[in-house]
């Protein structure tokens, strides 16, 4: 994840921007940089690498703005070099960014058009063309032309701007990405988290989805996504040495979720050259063209990941994928192909079950890769390549983000292998991809209307089973969404196939069993809905999580969740989100230890 700060004060803001950056390290970064406005004019200082080469770099060429940007990278758009790190700017306008810009080649291609010249690989630099296109038609009014730039972005993105000759300004918008202002005396600040801040403040306020803040000495002016102006809550933030809090959220998981369209631009970026619209991921020394298959393996959560790697894979890699949980491969000595790949999944990188089957493998002669979010952790060292996830701390026990993140991880792998074998055209591989940049903005629209799930969380509560249904790669979110409910609301809940269900599972139901069924209109979405009237038939109570109208399922339903359009490719990744805020409200409502459930742990280091 990359971090941003923003400093509006009455002394040299450099050294405390980069006090706030050390405290976003848990983002990670490759590179980082500061901006300020100084005598009517932008300096910037950028390194690659760790804080403390921006740090020593500032002491031999201090900066002396009260005023200023700060921004920590981890590899997205184009390599960690300096002139790839942020801040961006021109000579008017200087911009630190965390997230995606999914148009910013059409963008780029029509600044360049006019004129203006890039020196970077990245997405942001686009923004800052175009808000120094935009201050010409703006008479040089900044905050129109930044309302006028953000109304062209497409993307889940956070924004931090100054720009020279504005000494008491700083804009902030926030679309997707977390963004949260300070209130200090005569002073103003800008976080990606509390976090960050609470050196200075602990007076905070957190924008909302599409929200514009006009930050001065004297304060802060919001704007919502139509422009009208809003009051936001000041809180008093939490942070405090404690370098992941729970933000303006209830709970761990709940930020967590809200946190997967950032994160999964981060992951995604790992793997997508954006610039070129292509995966992109440096050699994982493995022969990809010619394997006989793949072996995977994970548990809980991470294992429905690896289901759908598994569809993925076979489907648009045509490589063989046998996948089992590790609690039972390690010990049902499986025969393993001469010289195959064997996958593993885990956040923690530390479950034992999953390590011993690595080592299982290894002891097979199988190269070893692994998805993992914990990149020093035991499994990630033992690994032939470790494929990283770049979730951030994954707190509540039960894993949403860094789920989501394991897909992003998997969908690169696939199109990794799929270009290898030839079996995904470059033209494919642009579509696939594209469909990947449009997802945090897709989880951002459902994540919109929350109170539907508080309005479910009150039917579901009653019940005493739950039933999820899903056909081909919906049915491990069918899995997934089960095993959400029933360890954070203790509601006995299963996954089924949807097919399935007619083959027994189907006695269970009546008018007292809840049946959520993960039905996009894909290749399946008609025989799913000859699911639904089955159990429509026999009176059960049915939850339609779909792209598709209400009435498509020709029956009546419980609730209709709606989920935006997207690619089918993306279709899990999208899915994941609703099933997700099922399971959390319904868990809230019941009154049940959300981030910390009974008999559970983050990370099961036993048998
Ligand atoms: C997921 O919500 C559960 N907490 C659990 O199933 C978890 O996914 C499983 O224990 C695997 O953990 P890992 O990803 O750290 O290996």
């Amino acid at each position: 994840m990359c971090g941003i700060v923003g400093i509006l004060g009455v002394k040299p803001v450099s050294q405390d921007l980069i006090d706030a950056l050390r405290r976003l390290e848990y983002r990670g970064y490759d590179s980082a940089g500061i901006a300020t406005v100084e005598n009517g004019h932008l300096e910037r200082r950028r390194a690659e690498g760790k804080l403390r080469n921006l740090e020593a770099l500032v002491n031999d060429e201090p900066l002396k703005g009260l005023t200023g940007i700060g921004h920590t990278r981890w590899a997205t758009h184009g390599k960690p070099t300096e002139s790839n790190a942020h801040p961006h700017m021109s000579e008017k306008v200087s911009v630190v960014h965390n997230g995606i810009i999914e148009n910013f080649r059409a963008l780029r291609a029509a600044l360049t058009a006019k004129g203006h010249v890039f020196h970077s690989d990245t997405d942001t630099e686009a923004v800052v063309h175009l808000i120094t296109e935009e201050l010409k038609a703006a008479n040089d009014d900044p905050v129109a032309a930044v309302r006028a730039a953000l109304g062209q972005l497409e993307g889940a993105f956070a924004l931090g701007i100054v720009f020279a000759g504005h000494d008491d300004l700083m804009i902030a918008a926030r679309s997707g990405s977390p963004l949260v202002i300070g209130h200090g005396d005569e002073t103003m600040y800008l976080g990606s988290d509390a976090i960050a801040l609470a050196p200075f403040t602990s007076e905070i306020t957190y924008l909302d989805e599409g929200d514009m803040a006009v930050l001065r000495r004297s304060g802060a002016e919001i704007y919502d996504v139509s422009g009208a102006r809003v009051e936001r809550l000041a809180i008093k933030s939490q942070a405090s040495s404690f370098l992941v809090d729970k933000g303006n959220h209830r709970h761990f998981m709940a930020k967590e979720i809200h946190e997967q369209p950032e994160v999964i631009s981060h992951t995604l970026s790992h793997y997508i050259d954006m610039a070129e619209g292509r995966v992109d991921y440096p050699e994982l020394g493995l022969d990809l063209a010619d394997l006989s298959r793949i072996t995977i393996s994970a548990c809980g959560t991470a294992y429905y990941a690896g289901l759908v790697g598994k569809y993925w894979i076979e489907r648009y890699a045509r490589v063989p994928v046998e996948i089992d949980v590790a609690s039972e491969l390690r010990y049902r000595e499986a025969p393993l192909p001469k010289d195959g790949l064997a996958l593993f999944i885990s956040q923690s990188g530390e479950t034992a079950d999953t390590l011993a089957v690595l080592r299982y493998c290894k002891s097979q002669g199988q190269r070893i890769a692994s998805i993992v979010n914990v990149r020093t952790s035991t499994i990630a060292r033992e690994s032939d390549v470790v494929l990283p996830t770049l979730a951030g701390p994954e707190i509540g026990v039960a894993s949403t983000k860094a789920f989501t993140c394991q897909l992003a991880a998997l969908a690169g792998l696939t199109l990794l292998l799929g270009r290898a074998r030839g079996t995904i055209s470059p033209e494919l591989e642009q579509e696939l991809v594209q469909g990947l940049l449009e997802v945090p903005r897709h989880m951002t629209e459902i994540m919109a209307d929350e109170a539907q799930y508080e309005r479910l969380a009150h039917d579901l509560s009653k019940a005493r089973d739950v039933l999820y249904l899903g056909r081909g790669i919906n049915y491990p979110l069918a899995l997934e969404g089960a095993l959400k409910l029933k360890e954070i609301s203790y509601i006995h809940a299963e996954g089924y196939a949807a097919g399935e269900l007619k083959h027994g599972p189907i006695a269970l139901i009546d008018e007292n069993v809840p049946v959520i069924v993960v039905a996009p209109e894909d290749e399946l979405h008609d025989k799913t809905v000859s699911n639904v009237q089955e159990v429509a038939a026999r009176g059960g109570q049915i939850i339609l999580v779909s792209n598709g109208e209400e009435d498509a399922a020709g029956c009546d339903l419980m609730a209709h969740i709606k989920v935006p359009d997207a690619h089918p490719f993306t279709h899990p990744l999208l899915y994941a989100v609703p099933i997700q805020l099922i399971a959390y409200h319904t868990a809230v409502f019941m009154g049940t230890d959300v981030d910390q459930p009974r008999n559970l742990a983050k990370s099961v280091t036993v048998e």
